[in-house]
């Protein structure tokens, strides 16, 4: 059985919406920081039919849902399609175990750890010396954002065209390139009420997403800017300005969707406060849910951990720059 292991990323410039949904190709390019922490390790083989094991992170086995299979099954048959194009043809199929160290409802997605992960398990085990590229576009079949994790350090996601391969993962910078960390403030343990994949079709429902679309070109310019002459200020607004602006989006969206609470206001408002006061390089940011990603550098960062450790209504995760999906 070949092994991979894989973490999730955090989204400096965000992707939200699709131009093409079953292939998962994104409305505009997204920028991330790959996290060194929670893993998940992903093991395959080859098998006549398609079976899998799910683990806690106790070693307990999880009772997947038929939905979680078989999103799980399609991305084996995307990829194949996708091998397919270029020119290399599976045969059989493959029996999955994946150990997910990530805690239960812990609110930090697991998909794009999963998926990155699934892909360079198959890549390996296939052995036809598939480019980091390719298997960039093999994660990204599973979960868009999973794209971005095949690489360590700071990701850019690009979308060049509308076929099966047009999008993948560039590396900007390597994890030794600037030693930030990401401290994860967790208000609420409840699951997500509407999915990443439901909430991006409905990007296109809020009025302010084709003036997002248009304005994302110049954000990841800057980011990029930002990322390589390590100017957090920089960083610091544009990534703040593209989380809000996503938030935005999803916020007028038909039906809408309130990913942010009461608890994540009142923590992006007392980091506001802090930062000022203390002139702490501190950044916040947040996915599809309640969850505050602080962003600091680390000289900021002692301050920045007693905040968190001050919020104990929150779960705390401390982070830092992980080296992306590899074999074990
Ligand atoms: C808000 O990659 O989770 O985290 O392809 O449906 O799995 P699926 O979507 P996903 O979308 C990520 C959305 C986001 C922003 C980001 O990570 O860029």
């Amino acid at each position: 059985m070949i092994r991979a292991v894989s973490t999730p990323n955090i989204a400096l410039i965000k992707y939200w919406g699709n131009r093409n949904e079953p292939f998962r190709l994104p409305a505009a390019d997204s920028l991330s920081m790959t996290l060194d922490t929670p893993n998940v390790e992903v093991g395959i083989d080859f098998a006549d039919t398609f079976s899998m094991q799910s683990f806690n992170p106790d070693g307990t086995e999880k009772n997947l849902s038929t939905q979680q299979m078989y999103r799980i099954e399609e991305h084996i048959g995307l990829m194949n399609t996708y091998l397919g194009s270029i020119g290399i043809r599976v045969k059989g199929n493959v029996t999955l175990q994946i150990h997910s160290h990530i805690p239960a409802s812990v609110g930090l997605a697991s998909s794009a750890a999963v998926f990155s992960g699934i892909a360079r398990a198959y890549s390996a085990l296939l052995d036809e010396g598939l480019t980091e590229q390719e298997i960039s576009v093999m994660s990204r079949l599973g979960s868009g954002s999973a794209s971005r994790t095949t690489y360590g350090g700071f990701v850019s996601m690009i979308v060049t065209g509308d076929g099966i391969g047009d999008s993948y993962a560039e590396q900007i910078a390597d994890e030794d390139h600037w030693k930030l960390s990401d401290i994860i403030l967790i208000p609420n343990r409840d699951e997500k009420k509407v999915g990443s994949t439901e909430g991006h079709a409905l990007a296109s429902t809020s009025p302010y997403f084709k003036q997002r679309i248009s304005d994302i070109p110049t954000r990841q310019a800057e980011c990029i800017n930002a990322i390589l002459k390590k100017d957090f200020e920089k960083l610091q607004s544009v990534s703040e300005i593209d989380a809000l602006d996503m938030h935005h989006v999803m916020e007028t969206s038909t039906p809408v969707l309130q990913y942010l609470s009461a608890e994540t206001h009142r923590i992006i408002d007392e980091v506001k406060a802090l930062r000022s006061a203390k002139h702490l390089e501190v950044l916040f940011t947040m996915d599809a849910g309640p969850t505050v990603h602080l962003l600091c550098t680390e000289d900021a960062k002692t301050e920045v951990l007693a905040y968190a450790k001050s919020q104990t209504q929150c779960t705390i995760f401390e982070t830092q720059i992980g080296p992306g999906s590899h074999i074990l």
